[in-house]
Formats: structure tokens, C-alpha cells, sequence
């Protein structure tokens, strides 16, 4: 049986990933963002997954604003990293992991659960500047992963409820393959920024420090904040928090077991217009 043994979750920002690529990253307004996961890259080398499903969201990169799905697992083979307008980031490929992928689509439509099965996607800074801050610059990303996009770009959005409901149906997913494999889920995006309108450029510590606190002691309570909410106290693409509540529904406790360990936490402002937030779980 596979298990997911740990979630992590992290902010994704592009400019962050021309930080890296450019060799910027000892510069003193990237240092301590950089910094800030020392700590994850060991440990993901310490406790290398064989598959990491990595929730993020596209940007009208691959579905463009033509055809938006609100749940969409990419079942492919491996993914290309996108133009996002400056050519495509000089990451490796990204090698996907079919039958797992095709395993969890059955189990969690089957669960009655709406998903878009992709079978050939580009992948932008929301599924690449993720691995980069917990990867650094390797020859090859270390494990497959199998993406999962969320569209939390062109309203309506789904409900942060409905992300932590798909988070349980996730984990009983993965815990019905029948090989051995150890998991890790990844929630990314946020945390709070507003890229337009009278309110660019908010921030909102206060709010981003509650969400860090509930997303580990209580999702549940979490899980009922309406999507206004984050709009309003996080900005609009703060609205891209709701992605770690599925990486925190696929958790054990959740499922009635003992509560994950808190293995790490940072946050840190800012980040381009962005609250860089970064947490690891490990199940128990
Ligand atoms: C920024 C943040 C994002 O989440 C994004 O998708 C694009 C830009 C930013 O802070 O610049
Ligand atoms: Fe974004």
C-alpha cells in the first residue's frame, strides 16, 4: 500500500525562480528568503519521496483563460517547464507518474469528485518554483511528480472546504494503490498578495501567521473560511492559500490519527509583492 508520509507547503512567486536562476540568490533581498529553506532541501534529501503530488495552480499558461478546470491531474508521462514570456526556466523536465496519477483519477472520481484528467501540460513558476526552493539546482528533480492544478485564477474558485474535503479523498487514494511507495503531497501558492487593482501590493502578516497556526492545530475550523475572506484579508490571489488545505486534508490526523509533527516553519516578507510562507509535516 502507499502512504503519504508528509506534506509541505510553499509560497511560489516567479520572480523568485529568476532570483535562482540568475545566481541572485546570495543578494541581500533574496538571501534570507533562500535561507529560509536550508532546512526543507536537507530534509527532503533526508526523506526522499518516490512520488510527490504537488498541488499548485496555472497561471493561463497551459489552459490559457479558453478552458479553465477547477481540478486537474496531469496523468502524462513528464511535463515540459513553460514560456511564461522570457523562454522556459532551465529546470529538468518534470517525470511524471502515470499509473499512480491514473490510480488516484479512478479512486477520486469515484469518490464523486469532478477531475480533468491531462494527459500533455506545460508546467509554470506554480509547479516549478516550488521544487526549485526545495530542490535547489539539480541535474534531475529527485523523485516523479504527479501535478495537480487548481484553478484559483478566474472566479469562482473552489471553497476552501471542498480543497480539504478532496485532501481526504486523496489520501484514501493513494492509500488503495497497491505498491509500496512513500508520498509526499505539497501544497503551494499564497500566501497573501494582491497583484492589482486600488490594493496592490497588500500584505497581510497577521492574517498569513493565523492561517500557519490553523492550518497545523486546526484545518477543520480552517477549512470553513469563506473564499470573501481571503480575498479581503489576503488578497485577491491569496485566494491561492486554499490549495494547502488540500495537502492538509490528505493528512493522517485528519483521518483520525495522532497529529503530524511540525518539522519546520518560515515565513518571510517580502517577495517580489508576496508573503513568502513555508511549512513541513511529517505524519505520525
Ligand atoms: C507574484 C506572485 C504570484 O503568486 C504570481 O503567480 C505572480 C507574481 C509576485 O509576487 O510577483
Ligand atoms: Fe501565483
Amino acid at each position: 500500500m502507499a502512504k503519504i508520509t508528509a506534506s509541505v507547503y510553499t509560497s511560489h512567486v516567479p520572480a523568485i525562480g529568476a532570483a535562482l536562476d540568475l545566481g541572485k540568490t546570495q543578494e541581500p533581498y533574496w538571501q534570507p528568503v533562500f535561507q529560509g529553506y536550508d532546512f526543507g532541501k536537507q530534509w527532503l534529501k533526508d526523506n526522499k519521496p518516490d512520488v510527490i503530488f504537488l498541488v499548485f495552480n496555472d497561471h493561463a499558461t497551459a489552459f490559457s483563460l479558453e478552458m479553465i478546470p477547477t481540478f486537474a491531474i496531469g496523468t502524462a508521462a513528464e511535463y515540459t517547464p513553460a514560456d511564461e514570456g522570457w523562454g522556459p526556466r532551465p529546470v529538468p523536465k518534470v517525470i511524471g507518474h502515470p499509473e499512480l496519477a491514473a490510480h488516484i483519477a479512478q479512486s477520486v472520481i469515484q469518490q464523486d469528485f469532478d477531475l480533468t484528467i491531462v494527459n500533455k501540460m506545460d508546467v509554470d513558476h506554480g509547479l516549478t518554483v516550488p521544487l526549485s526552493l526545495m530542490c535547489g539546482q539539480p541535474e534531475a528533480w529527485p523523485c516523479p511528480v504527479i501535478p495537480f492544478a487548481v484553478n484559483v485564477v478566474q472566479y469562482p474558485v473552489p471553497s476552501g472546504r471542498r480543497c480539504f474535503e478532496l485532501g481526504k479523498a486523496i489520501r484514501k487514494a493513494v492509500e488503495s494503490f497497491d505498491k509500496p511507495l512513500n508520498v509526499q503531497i505539497w501544497g503551494t501558492g499564497g500566501m497573501s498578495h494582491q497583484l492589482q487593482g486600488p490594493r496592490a501590493g497588500l500584505i497581510n502578516k497577521e492574517f498569513d501567521n493565523m492561517f500557519l497556526d490553523r492550518l497545523i492545530s486546526d484545518p477543520e475550523g480552517l477549512a470553513s473560511v469563506p473564499h470573501i475572506d481571503y480575498v479581503r484579508e489576503a488578497g485577491s490571489e491569496g485566494i491561492e492559500l486554499v490549495m494547502w488545505l488540500i495537502a492538509r486534508g490528505a493528512m493522517s490526523d485528519v483521518a483520525g490519527g495522532p497529529a503530524p509533527t511540525v518539522k519546520n516553519r518560515f515565513y518571510h516578507v517580502p517577495a517580489s509583492n508576496t508573503a513568502v510562507g513555508h511549512l513541513i509535516l511529517e505524519n505520525n
